[in-house]
């Protein structure tokens, strides 16, 4: 049970219990220290940065409304960040080097020799000498992909600091793990029109997510207990009150007969001073009520029912079913009228055995590779993330430069094209170069270009340690999703794709250099 999650609890600070009653497991942090106004300059080093931010803002907001449009909106607000409007093409000289060459009729690979020489241009700061410095308690996060240093000291100025507000040039984050139903300002909306630069929530929307789940905090593959109590459900329901209906849920419930024992203070019928998960093990379900009823807000309630081989009864995230280890695997209660129906689907899971073990049959199978996808992101630490994200943000400015701007990126070689494409997977910073050929611009070509070279590198997974030895396979890598560095974990992992072969060519053809990520389960 190592640690990043666990090290991440210890370094946010709790604002105010959670839920009062529980554990607060849960955190808002604004650190308190003086800042001064003393470096005025470098502010505009960040200004472009704020600029993408206050759209990525709205963008977040129009998300909630409208997911397709979104992601249209990332791609033109990508496009006005890169400012590249045309295809950069190899100056003439060039070109006439190039054709001087024999290239043979198939060969691609002297231009894909030749882009990765001019496409090379050096960023400005080198994160190993220089790395991303944020205001907080003291960790140097060595295992992470970009160099990452929080402390108080140094006499350098911090990249990004915790609430606000931030001396001039340094970015101001939010980060909080409560549902913006109790705490307004972590709407990522609300947040934006307050000022953060850098918003980090339990939202996927966020620009750095911080879940409850995790590998490392939860051992979520642990066998199934034979469920030895009589009462069909167990409930940890700290306080009856709440911005949402899980009280009156409960009493329907309890009407519908359902026998439910409650260790919390929510109707207490059992004495609450117990282990809870070991305690979950022994019922059929578990009321995972959650205290408001917000896109991506899971809590350890639902992730604990997981570890505990008991079927979650789920009020909470109306989406939860992103969160479910596979289809069948949870029982929501979407709205009060839902109730009985799941009271009559609980009945009915407690008498059949095998309709109630194939609910659970991921315990046995392992979960979806949608799961895999969504608890791997917190294989990397969010301060890592963080950093990774704001030496991203530093670098694309960069990208704005002339010399970034003359880049070629692509190699014409009598009626055929190479592109030249940097990927890296979600976690790690450094990019790959990747070719792409205009004869074969199709994601089966982009898929199997990224596959032969992560392949070809022998890379491993950054998710290999985090995962429960059963999940781990073998070396053989599979993509889940490849999509365009800078899209939020909402997007990437259930919004976003590439409509068509065409919309994938157009976004090549208009995005010289593309970056994209890619996620392996
Ligand atoms: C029990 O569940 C299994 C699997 O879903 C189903 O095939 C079977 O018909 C059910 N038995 C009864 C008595 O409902
Ligand atoms: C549940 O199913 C798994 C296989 O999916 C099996 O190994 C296990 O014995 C079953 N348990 C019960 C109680 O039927
Ligand atoms: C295009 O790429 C795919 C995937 O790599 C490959 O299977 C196919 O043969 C390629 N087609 C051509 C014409 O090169």
């Amino acid at each position: 049970m190592a640690t990043a999650s666990a090290n991440h609890r210890q370094h946010l600070k709790p604002e105010e219990p959670r839920d009062p009653g529980i554990p607060s497991m849960s955190h808002s942090s604004s650190s308190s220290f003086t800042t001064s106004n003393s470096n005025k300059k470098k502010w505009s080093n960040f200004l472009p940065i704020l600029v993408g931010l206050v759209v990525m803002g709205e963008i977040a907001f129009l998300g909630r409304l409208d997911m397709v449009k979104n992601a249209d909106l990332v791609n033109s607000w990508a496009d006005s960040f890169y400012h590249f409007t045309q295809p950069v093409l190899p100056s003439l000289s060039t070109q006439d080097a190039l054709l001087g060459h024999d290239r043979g009729s198939e060969d691609g690979d002297s231009c894909e020799a030749w882009l990765e020489k001019e496409d090379s241009v050096p960023y400005s700061r080198d994160f190993n000498k220089d790395p991303i410095f944020v205001h907080g308690n003291d960790e140097e996060w060595k295992t992470c992909a970009v160099g990452c240093k929080f402390g108080f000291q140094g006499g350098k100025k911090p990249d990004a600091g915790f609430g606000m507000p931030q001396q001039p040039g340094t970015a101001s984050v939010l980060r909080s793990m409560e549902s913006a139903t109790y705490y307004a300002e972590n709407n990522i909306a609300m947040a934006r029109r307050r000022g953060y630069d850098v918003v980090m929530t339990t939202s996927l929307s966020s620009d750095v997510p911080v879940g409850y789940f995790s590998w490392a905090e939860y051992d979520i593959m642990a066998p199934v207990q034979p469920k030895t109590e009589s009462a069909l459900a167990a409930a940890f329901i700290s306080n009856c009150g709440a911005r949402n209906f899980r009280l009156q849920a409960l009493v329907a419930l309890e009407n519908a007969n359902i026998r439910i024992d409650s260790y919390g203070g929510c109707h207490r019928n059992r004495d609450g001073r117990v282990d809870k998960v070991e305690t979950l093990k022994r019922y059929k379900f578990s009321l995972a009520f959650e205290n408001s009823n917000e896109e991506d807000y899971v809590t350890e309630n639902f992730f604990q029912s997981l570890v505990a081989g008991t079927i979650p009864v789920v009020i909470g995230a109306p989406n939860i079913q992103d969160f479910a280890p596979s289809s069948g695997s949870l029982l929501h209660i979407s709205k009060l009228e839902d109730a009985d129906s799941v009271a009559k689907t609980m009945k009915y899971l407690a008498q059949n055995r095998t309709a109630y073990n194939e609910s659970l049959r991921w315990k046995f199978e392992g979960p979806s590779d949608s799961f895999k996808a969504l608890v791997d992101m917190a294989a990397v630490h969010s301060s890592c993330r963080l950093c990774i994200y704001l030496a991203t943000k530093i670098q694309e400015k960069d990208e704005e430069s002339p010399e970034f701007r003359k880049r070629p990126c692509k190699c014409i070689n009598g009626l055929k094209t190479t592109y030249h494409i940097y990927v890296r997977e979600r976690g790690r910073f450094e990019m790959e170069s990747v070719f792409l050929r205009s004869d074969n611009l199709t994601m089966e070509a982009l898929s199997s270009a990224v596959l032969s070279k992560f392949q070809s590198l022998k890379h491993v997974p950054v998710w290999k340690p985090e995962r429960p030895e059963s999940l781990r396979g073998r070396d053989e890598l599979k993509i889940y999703k490849i999509y365009p560095v800078g899209m939020t974990q909402r997007q990437a992992l259930y919004t976003f794709r590439f409509k068509d072969n065409s919309d994938f060519r157009n976004h090549i053809e208009t995005h010289p250099c593309a970056k994209l990520e890619v996620i392996f389960v």
